[in-house]
């Protein structure tokens, strides 16, 4: 081989080949599928408004991204027990979902932040326009709208996904006064809500029964905001009080499960750890927000039935969601022991949750197909035409095939089966990108993102 080629091949840089030296890629953007999503934004949007809301320029021209600057900083504080694999993630993670109020609980199938932004930028969604995320759990696509100054709009069959959205949304903007005296009585609180709402059942794998006199059992009268939508009543004084009582229970219900799951620490140093995480959280994204004079953009999260969506025809101009995984994760299950504190009947909660209906595998399947198109149908509805949805699922095939009786290679991947059901209700199939997902790669090896532009 000629060592003048070699020479010349590497002196070349590959990013430099796709965007201009004005352009400084964030750092720890190593996948594939990041990259693309770089260059699309890149593409797609202006310089200045790469700055306001790009998701993966660290600066352009020599100036810093609000992205970079949000995630910048000090890391998540983690609990000093965290194995140091944990440490790692998090810092590897640091533009990707260490930022924001997105730490706050960990649902699972939660997306990732900076994808979720980048997205957003390639539907051409700008400041002032409005987009929807019907499966909306644990309120992603609404705090990462709300930053970039879209209006959102979250639904969510789960009560508890309203409940962890909406104080996520308020953890942006509410005082911190009365959770920071909460932090420094921790112990006063923890007393308070094991009373209240109940005890970890340390190293309990999931919860019994337990039956409430419904939500308010755990709501102080001026919390009723949980379960109603309508705020605008409270006074300053009550919202303060209800947006810190929230704050606590998320954080205490959040401890409840790390206890339940692991007894390596007392419960109440778990809820001491979590509140202190919490508040880390907030106040750092508090003090960026104040240090800039964007505005945060409304969000409404609601408790509603993705397959009935309580909007008008042609409201929307862009629709991201993740429907569960086929039958792959039992949310109702996972939540239960949240679920059941905040007195809801999960077993009733059932029939108006996707993959969660019918008995065997294959009604099962045969049921979540039905549901989708449902789901597609509706998207299609409250869409304005030319707008795009975007749909991030993956597929599990071992399963399917087990459902369906055929060998897992022959199976019909779900973002296919999404595909030919959005192509025969109007949206049409304009890009499709894939992305390894790490940790459960066993039985899932690939997510897709498709993107579905309304006729
Ligand atoms: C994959 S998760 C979404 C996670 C979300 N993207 C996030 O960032 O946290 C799917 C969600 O669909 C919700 N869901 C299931 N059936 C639904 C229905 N009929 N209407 C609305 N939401 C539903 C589940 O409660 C669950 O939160």
């Amino acid at each position: 081989m000629n060592p003048h080629k070699i020479a010349g091949a590497l002196t070349q840089e590959l990013f430099g080949k796709l965007f201009s030296a004005k352009y400084q890629l964030i750092p720890n953007l190593n996948d594939l599928y990041e990259l693309e999503l770089a260059f699309y934004e890149q593409q797609i949007l202006s310089d200045s408004a790469l700055i306001r809301n790009g998701a993966y320029f660290a600066s352009v021209g020599g100036n810093f991204t609000r992205h970079f600057l949000m995630c910048t900083g000090k890391s998540l504080k983690l609990p000093e027990h965290s194995s140091s694999r944990l440490k790692s993630f998090f810092e590897k993670n640091l533009f990707r979902t260490g930022y924001s109020t997105h730490g706050l609980f960990p649902y699972r199938g939660k997306f990732h932040p900076q994808m979720i932004k980048g997205l957003m930028n390639m539907m051409g969604l700008t400041p002032g326009e409005t987009v929807l995320d019907p499966m909306m759990g644990s309120g992603t696509v609404l705090v990462e709208a709300a930053l970039m100054g879209i209006r959102s709009i979250g639904i969510d069959a789960s009560p508890f996904c309203r409940f962890m959205t909406q104080t996520k949304l308020d953890a942006l903007t509410m005082s911190l006064n009365r959770a920071r005296n909460a932090l420094k009585n921790y112990e006063v609180v923890f007393d308070y809500f094991a009373k209240r709402v109940g005890k970890p059942v340390v190293g309990a794998k999931t919860r019994g029964k337990k039956v409430f006199d419904g939500m308010m059992s755990v709501m102080e009268p001026v919390a009723e905001y949980v379960t109603n939508a309508d705020r605008t009543h409270l006074t300053k004084k009550q919202k303060e009080t209800s947006d810190t009582y929230n704050f606590l229970l998320l954080a205490y219900l959040d401890s409840v499960g790390y206890s339940e799951r692991s007894s390596r620490k007392p419960p109440i140093e778990q809820f001491k750890a979590i509140l202190e995480r919490y508040l880390f959280v907030a106040e750092k994204i508090q003090k960026i927000l104040d240090g800039s004079e964007l505005e945060i953009a409304p969000a409404k999260a609601m408790e509603a039935d993705a397959r009935d969506v309580p909007l008008e025809d042609k409201t929307v101009d862009g629709i991201i969601f993740s429907p569960p995984y086929s039958f792959a994760i039992d949310y109702l299950h996972n939540d239960a022991f949240h679920l059941n504190y905040l007195g809801v009947e999960t077993e009733s909660l059932r029939n108006s949750m996707i993959g969660l209906r019918g008995k065997k595998l294959s009604e099962k399947f045969e049921l979540y197909q039905e549901d989708m198109e449902k789901v597609l149908l509706e998207c299609t509805r409250v869409l304005r035409p030319g707008r795009i949805c975007t749909i991030i699922v993956g597929t599990n095939n071992n399963q399917l095939g087990k459902a369906l009786g055929i060998n897992p290679k022959d199976v019909q991947g779900i973002h296919e089966i999404l595909i030919q059901m959005g192509e025969k209700h109007g949206l049409k199939l304009i890009k499709i990108m894939s992305r390894p997902i790490i940790g459960i790669s066993n039985t899932m090896r690939f997510e897709y993102i498709i993107m579905l532009q309304r006729n």
